[in-house]
């Protein structure tokens, strides 16, 4: 078998190497345009699972490269005057160049040709060949070649970032956000020899403009990093190679083979340098094409195998680099927050650390994040325990005069239960039951404002006497058994009214027993769908009239806080999205006109609502889909609402548009409240996919938001806070008096589980491969 590989960098040896291994008596040979030692960047990082990988696959090349090794297992993050340092990371590294000589080593012995300074321009070169291996990196020039095939998407992103070098000493990642009379600059370094560290600088466009880098050549701008990085690099210098300015490319490529060619490392997709995975990846797709390549019965099922086995670990990798990126990116949102907060958003960006396991790792740390969070909630007002304070979700909140005993939230959820619109014995029992649970507020379901504005015959209503009496009895029994609050959520179907309950098939129209919709614009949501009348002032009219009327019924039924559903495509939502909304009146167009309907009503419902009782307004973050709302929309959209007195956005998203495509996982919607509370510095709830108590805990102590709502973790389990309540020691908690057998139960028990299960954590952790090395310099205790 002959096997062309064009490129010379980690991608493309290690894949010499490991089909060399498998196959001693192919032909292989690497074309690389550099000479051998010639090699630009300082160090490359590792973590310890890749190493054990590289252990696995190649032990004599895994050996050589982790004696050239530097271990760090803490980072440091230097923010404001503070330094903040987390241990039990397990990273380790080396020199590029010096990886580089060990993969070319290695592969020489084995038999590879390696041919340098050797710029292959066209197919020619390898024509013959069975297998060619693209590992040409970022520009790969045969990925442009065939571009209409392996379909690039190049996302340059918009902060500017440089690779330099220095001989500081570090014993830690170490992140420096720093404060210039121009903006701030981030250092990202680590130690990966004796006497040398990499350093990548990163800013804003604005920021780099502003401090004069355009123009200034490598030596210029690194004296003028030097300078502000002075009092950290202690007489250092800066040191260069190739270190240009330059905006990351976020690379992904729909199809990765091409007949006998196949896309590696940074030709087919990279990932930003914030998590350290770009030589990791190009060295994992190695193995995965080995693997492939063994496994399968011949070439073609082999480079099939690859990419449809490996594609999901690269878009995971992808997926966490993208939100570290964008962390990165929006940096000056969290400018102002408490350093040890801006320290715990950075440990915990990109999801794969929480709270709960930060808690593991570095108690002291997270003490000091929830001394921070209970200092913050104090400036506010509230008489709380700063000195051993409870952790996030269960420290209280204000929203004007009502106040939440914790941060956990039952989301609206539509029940399909109600008969005429009046709610039965089953919310009682729902409602009531959630209540207890200990959650801090509750929300109704949707509750629709007329017969005309319900979504399903199922759906709750709050129109006539005989429903506000059902309701009353509902809120009598929240407030007597339990502290939770009681939010009512006020909204019209619009376009997606009149159809089936959500088990007889979600959104899809009703056939019988229908009545006539109305919407922004008469578009259908499905093509058949009924078509909306368009409403005109009239319609308006009567709709705001209709919110009114029933905030007058909330604020009789007791309940102590109001939201206006203005998200998931429903009446006020259409008049929101360009998508659904082609009015050429005042109330379309602009996003300032789109607007003025809702905030209307808004307006007429906060006149008639008491002062003293606080208003959210549910709000569709982005609608998913081409041309339609964005997060930075939602923070023009918040910014309304807050001009109009509102106190908390509810921060979702989508159900705009049938055809819309979510990016779901975990916490998905966290990034628009996190965007909507820290640019437009409004209070928000997040929702979605929050499933744990240490998700809620991560999310509020990072600042992302102020309250969590969960939807469906509480159909299952409507005592999800008192258990977490329990988990973290809470115990402050109300519980009626008819349970509290069963919190004192709860609240003993959790303590000895939480200390097994923390035990057993510990255990089955692996030692990093710093923590190995200081046991075994450690002097042995005398025997
Ligand atoms: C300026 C810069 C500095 C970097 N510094 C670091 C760092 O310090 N640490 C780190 O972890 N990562 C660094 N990276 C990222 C890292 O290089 C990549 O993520 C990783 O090396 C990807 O490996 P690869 O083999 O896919 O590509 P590369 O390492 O880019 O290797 C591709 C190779 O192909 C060769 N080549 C390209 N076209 C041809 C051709 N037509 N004919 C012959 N040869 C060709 C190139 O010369 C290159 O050697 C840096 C990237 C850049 C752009
Ligand atoms: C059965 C069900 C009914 C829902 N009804 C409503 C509703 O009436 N109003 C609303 O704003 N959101 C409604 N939602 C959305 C939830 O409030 C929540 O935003 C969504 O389920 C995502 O959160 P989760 O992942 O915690 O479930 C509903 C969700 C479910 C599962």
């Amino acid at each position: 078998m002959k096997i062309a590989v064009i490129g010379g960098g980690p991608a493309g040896l290690y894949a010499a190497i490991l089909l060399k291994k498998q196959r001693p008596a192919a032909d292989i040979t690497v074309y690389e345009r550099n000479r051998a030692d010639d090699t630009f960047g300082f160090g490359v990082v590792f973590s310890d699972a890749t190493l054990d990988n590289f252990e696995k696959y190649d032990p004599p090349s895994y050996r050589r490269i982790t004696q050239e090794f530097a271990y760090w297992d803490d980072i440091a993050v230097h923010f404001r005057g503070t330094v903040h340092r987390v241990g039990g990371n397990g990273f380790c590294g080396c020199s590029r160049r010096t990886l580089l000589l060990i993969l070319q080593e290695r592969a020489r012995e084995l038999g590879v040709t390696l041919k340098f300074e050797t710029d292959i321009a066209d197919a020619a070169r390898f024509e013959g060949a069975d297998l060619v291996i693209l590992a040409d990196g970022i520009n790969s020039r045969f990925r442009e070649k065939h571009i209409g095939h392996f379909q690039p998407e190049v996302d340059l992103r918009s902060n500017m970032f440089a690779w330099m070098g220095s001989t500081r000493p570090l014993d830690a990642f170490t992140f420096i956000f720093q404060e210039t009379e121009w903006g701030p600059f981030i250092a990202h370094a680590y130690q990966y020899e004796a006497g040398r560290s990499t350093w990548i600088f990163e800013t804003d466009p604005e920021t780099f403009k502003r401090a004069g880098l355009t123009g200034l050549d490598e030596r210029q701008s690194a004296d003028r990093m030097a300078e502000i990085f002075g009092w950290f690099l202690d007489g250092h210098p800066l040191l260069i190679n190739r270190s240009m300015w330059r905006n990351f490319p976020m690379i992904r490529n729909r199809r990765w083979v091409k007949d006998n060619m196949v896309l590696l490392g940074d030709a087919k997709a990279t990932a930003h340098f914030s998590i350290g995975s770009g030589t990791k990846l190009a060295m994992e797709d190695a193995i995965a094409l080995a693997d492939a390549m063994q496994r399968a019965p011949d070439l073609a099922a082999a480079l099939k195998e690859y990419e449809e086995g490996r594609r999901e670990e690269v878009e995971k990798t992808q997926h966490a680099a993208d939100v570290s990126l964008v962390w990165f990116e929006h940096v000056d949102r969290f400018w102002d927050f408490d350093p040890v907060q801006f320290a715990f958003g950075v440990m915990t960006r990109s999801k794969a650390i929480t709270y709960d396991n930060l808690t593991l790792r570095a108690p002291g740390f997270v003490a000091e994040v929830d001394k921070a969070f209970a200092r913050q909630v104090q400036a506010r007002g509230l008489d709380v325990d700063v000195k051993k304070p409870v952790v996030p979700m269960f420290q209280p909140l204000k929203l004007r005069e009502m106040r939440l005993e914790n941060r956990s939230v039952v989301s609206p959820m539509c029940m399909y239960s109600a008969n005429e619109g009046v709610p039965t014995d089953f919310h009682l029992v729902h409602y009531g039951s959630r209540a207890i649970g200990g959650a801090g507020l509750i929300f109704t379901e949707m509750t629709c404002v007329g017969r005309d504005a319900r979504i399903t015959p199922g759906c709750a209503g709050l129109w006539n006497d005989e429903q506000e009496a059902a309701w009353r009895r509902i809120v009598d029994f929240v407030h007597a058994n339990s502290a939770a609050k009681f939010a009512l959520q006020l909204g019209h179907a619009g376009r997606k009214g009149a159809t089936k309950l959500m088990w007889d098939g979600m959104d899809r129209p009703l056939e019988e027993g229908g009545w006539d919709v109305i919407s922004a614009s008469p578009i259908p949501y499905f093509p058949d769908s009924q078509v909306p009348r368009e409403m005109d002032r009239a319609a308006m009219e009567a709709v705001k009239a209709a919110f009114v009327a029933s905030a007058e019924r909330g604020e009789r039924c007791g309940f102590d806080m109001l939201e206006l559903h203005c998200a998931h495509g429903y009446l006020l939502a259409s008049f929101i999205s360009p998508l659904t909304n082609n009015r050429s009146d005042a109330y379309g167009g602009s996003l300032e006109n789109r607007l003025r309907f809702p905030l209307e009503v808004f307006g007429a419902m906060r006149a008639a609502w008491p002062a003293h009782k606080p208003m959210s307004v549910r709000i569709s973050a982005t609608d998913w889909a081409e041309g339609g709302i964005t997060g930075d929309d939602a923070v023009q959209i918040a910014r309304a609402f807050a001009e109009v007195g509102v106190d908390l956005v509810d921060v979702s998203t989508g159900q705009t548009v049938r055809d819309a495509q979510p990016i779901y996982g975990r916490m998905f919607q966290t990034p628009f409240s996190d965007q909507v509370r820290n640019e437009a510095r409004v209070a928000t709830m997040c929702v979605g996919n929050i499933t744990t108590s240490d998700q809620v805990n991560t999310i509020l102590a990072a600042g992302r938001a102020d309250l969590v709502a969960l939807g469906r973790p509480h159909l299952v389990d409507p005592s999800f806070t008192m258990k977490a309540a329990a988990w973290y020691g809470a115990d402050g908690m109300f519980c009626p008096p008819q349970y509290l057998p069963g919190k004192e139960q709860i609240f003993r028990n959790s303590v000895r589980d939480r200390q097994d299960f923390e035990d057993l954590k510990i255990k089955a952790k692996p030692k990093t491969r710093a923590e190995l090395r200081e046991e075994a310099r450690k002097p042995l205790a005398a025997e």
